[in-house]
């Protein structure tokens, strides 16, 4: 009986022929959908037309569109694993990286030091409310220096020998000095109070074995009211403390920052046998103080209303005296006899 649809044997090798030329699973899905569509697919039509039969014909009529189908659904399901092998082969072995996959046990990596301590730095004070926030390295001369109270031309912008990198739209751009900027971008988008920590890269032209042109702070500011001293204090030391040693040997110095009023330089001394001719001596390790009402001013905080203080250490130097190493070089040499050890 004519059914009016495309004969089966023709059916079937116009379709095989289109699979094996296919190029793409989503070419290869439209002929399955052609074939197969439960409305209008052509062997779905050919299985409807087996209705209008007499018993007897429908039985071996039906068993030979059966065999097509599975040669049919056969011939698509190897031309599928055929393309998806192709497209794993054309994959470079950058996208086939598993980054979830686990490091074999021996001999593993693990972060630089560097990074390592900063996360460390931020759950300690993430843990005594801080909150953690960036800036960007190039810094304007206003966000490096005028908004914190560094008057123009004054002496105290030569306390940082600062990369200057030219100027944009007639403004001087800075290789940041500090991670203090960070202050003012937080304080403008934030009401008080708030507690925030800003760890990152800073800049100067300096070079021995405690100073390298590249290193890292991390910043803090607690703005509230009735902040004092002993705030500062009390943070400083207790996260101190816990990041390199619960008996560890600290002093408070009077210190001079623009930007805070009075201010103060906090001492670690050093100890360990890895840095004997350091023995006993004091390192710098961070200057602080109340914020000075002009920078709160600065930012649109009233200071009648409200107070606070700021803090900005040296991450290198914290991990020099943490671990005894004896000179700021060596974090970056990314030599492995060094990192190994950490
Ligand atoms: N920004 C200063 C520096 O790099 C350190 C510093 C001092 C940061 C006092 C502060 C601060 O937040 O209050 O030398």
């Amino acid at each position: 009986m004519d059914t009016g649809l495309v004969p089966l044997n023709e059916l079937k090798e116009q379709s095989i022929e289109r699979i094996n030329a296919v190029q793409s699973q989503e070419d290869l899905n439209i002929i399955e959908k052609e074939l197969f569509g439960r409305k209008s697919g052509f062997i779905t039509l050919h299985m409807h037309s087996l209705r209008t039969l007499a018993d007897s014909e429908r039985r071996s009529r039906g068993g030979e569109i059966n065999s097509i189908k599975s040669e049919l659904e056969n011939a698509i399901k190897s031309r599928r694993s055929f393309l998806e092998k192709k497209q794993m082969d054309s994959l470079s072995e950058e996208d086939l990286l598993d980054t979830t996959m686990n490091l074999p046990e021996e001999g593993h990596g693990h972060l630089h030091l560097i990074p390592e301590f900063i996360s460390k730095v931020e759950e300690v004070f993430g843990r005594m409310g801080f909150d953690v926030a960036y800036g960007p390295e190039i810094e304007t001369d206003e966000y490096n220096f005028d908004l914190l109270n560094f008057p123009k031309g004054h002496a105290a912008r030569d306390m940082q020998d600062t990369f200057w990198v030219g100027d944009k739209d007639g403004e001087e751009r800075v290789l940041r000095t500090h991670t203090s900027p960070v202050q003012i971008r937080y304080a403008k988008e934030h009401k008080p109070p708030f507690r925030m920590i800003c760890p990152g890269k800073v800049y100067r032209k300096d070079a021995d074995a405690t100073h390298s042109p590249m290193f890292h702070q991390f910043e803090g500011m607690m703005i509230g009211k009735d902040i004092s001293l002993k705030h500062l204090k009390g943070v400083m030391v207790t996260a101190m403390k816990e990041l390199l040693s619960p008996d560890l040997d600290f002093r408070f110095r009077a210190g001079f920052f623009p930007f805070t009023e009075p201010s103060l330089e906090m001492d670690i001394k050093w100890q360990g046998d890895l840095s004997k001719s350091r023995e006993g001596q004091w390192l710098e390790v961070a200057g602080c103080g109340m914020t000075h009402p002009n920078v709160l001013q600065n930012v649109g905080i009233d200071p009648d209303e409200w107070q606070g203080f700021a803090f900005g250490f040296g991450i290198e130097r914290l991990l020099m005296i943490k671990h005894q190493i004896p000179n700021i070089r060596l974090f970056y040499l990314g030599d492995l006899r060094f990192l190994r050890q950490f």
